[in-house]
């Protein structure tokens, strides 16, 4: 078994490797990470070409889960995700085939490109963690992690998902630029290897990587922190700019990743400070902004970082529950 003690080494080992493929991520890295650890999906969004899929594939190396892509274009069907029955010549009946959900981790590239119906389907399937097909039920095994890329809003020829679909992702990650150092080691990194791909050493088993998430389930939370994640979403609510602020999901999702970040951190509790940094991931994409304010350079992060300075955090306290 593994036990808690065990996991911020075992974390840090899978983002160690993992920086053998990606360079420079690591603040991303490690908030993907957390989402996993605590159970979730991740959106990660931004321009093409700044290693997202190379991270994806990565996770799945590292953290021995089987790997599926499916590309979301605009003519892929709810079936081209669950799979359908195809009918079998040989023992006429029909056998069910799986589609690509059927896997530990699903890169579901470009969501944005892909009409609302088979979003829905995606976004069922991550929620209910099984899908339905004819009326027949089929469950998702876990480990099962969606990470989901969707290029910013901005971005010409998409259909953006309603907040009510955002909401299923425990976290919305943005990779960014790289610097000219980085984006020069890319190259230089790309030379060295004399190919293109990369192949990274698996350091948990998937059965490894239950134990971890089970582990991560046992570090109680101080009720002043979870208080203060209830406050920090109420606050998004009430905030000028929003027109509708995160949900009570959304306070849950903070706490959870929170919890998983302290633990990789190397604690088994959660301080104000954990909270802080995974506010903006776990919460900006749960805001819809006051129509008039869409041509501003007012957001989902801007609401989450003005509230972060205005909601007061408890008093930092140790394991025996005096303040320190
Ligand atoms: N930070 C990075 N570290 C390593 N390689 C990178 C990085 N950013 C981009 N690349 C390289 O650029 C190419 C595009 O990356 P990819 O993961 O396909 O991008 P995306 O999925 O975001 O469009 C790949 O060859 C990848 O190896
Ligand atoms: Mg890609």
């Amino acid at each position: 078994m593994t036990g808690l003690s065990e996991v911020p080494h075992k974390a840090r080992a899978v983002l160690d490797e993992i920086e053998r493929a990606v360079v420079g991520k690591r603040d991303a890295l490690t908030l993907v990470l957390s989402a996993i650890l605590a159970g979730g999906h991740v959106l990660l969004e931004d321009f093409p070409g700044l290693g997202k899929t190379l991270a994806a594939r990565s996770f799945a190396q590292t953290l021995g889960l089987e790997f599926r892509r499916a590309q979301f274009t605009p003519d892929l069907l709810p079936a081209d995700l669950t799979g359908s029955f195809i009918y079998d010549q040989g023992k006429a009946e029909f056998e069910f085939r799986q589609g690509p959900l059927f896997t530990g981790l699903l890169l579901a590239d470009e969501i944005n490109r892909t009409p609302p119906k088979t979003q829905a389907a995606l976004l069922e399937a991550m929620q209910e963690r099984q899908v339905t097909v004819e009326g027949e039920t089929f469950v998702l095994d876990p480990p099962f992690h969606v990470l989901a890329t969707a290029n910013p809003v901005e971005y010409e020829g998409t259909y953006p998902l309603p907040e009510a679909q955002l909401d299923r992702f425990l976290l919305r990650v943005g990779f960014g630029y790289p610097d000219s150092e980085e984006e020069w080691e890319v190259l230089r990194r790309r030379l060295e290897r004399q190919r293109e791909e990369q192949t990274l050493n698996r350091i948990v088993t998937k059965e490894e990587l239950r134990e971890i998430q089970a582990a991560v389930e046992t570090v109680t939370v101080d009720p002043d922190i979870g208080r203060y994640c209830v406050a920090l979403a109420a606050a998004t609510r009430k905030h000028q700019h929003t027109l509708v602020g995160s949900s009570p999901r959304g306070g849950l999702a903070l706490m959870l990743v929170a919890r998983a970040y302290a633990v990789i951190a190397g604690r088994d509790f959660v301080v104000p400070e954990d909270v802080k940094a995974v506010a903006v991931p776990a919460l900006a994409h749960r805001i819809t902004i006051r129509p008039e304010l869409w041509m501003t350079d007012i957001s989902g992060r801007s609401v989450v970082e003005t509230v972060l300075g205005q909601v007061p955090a408890p008093t930092a306290r140790d394991r025996t529950g005096s303040a320190r």
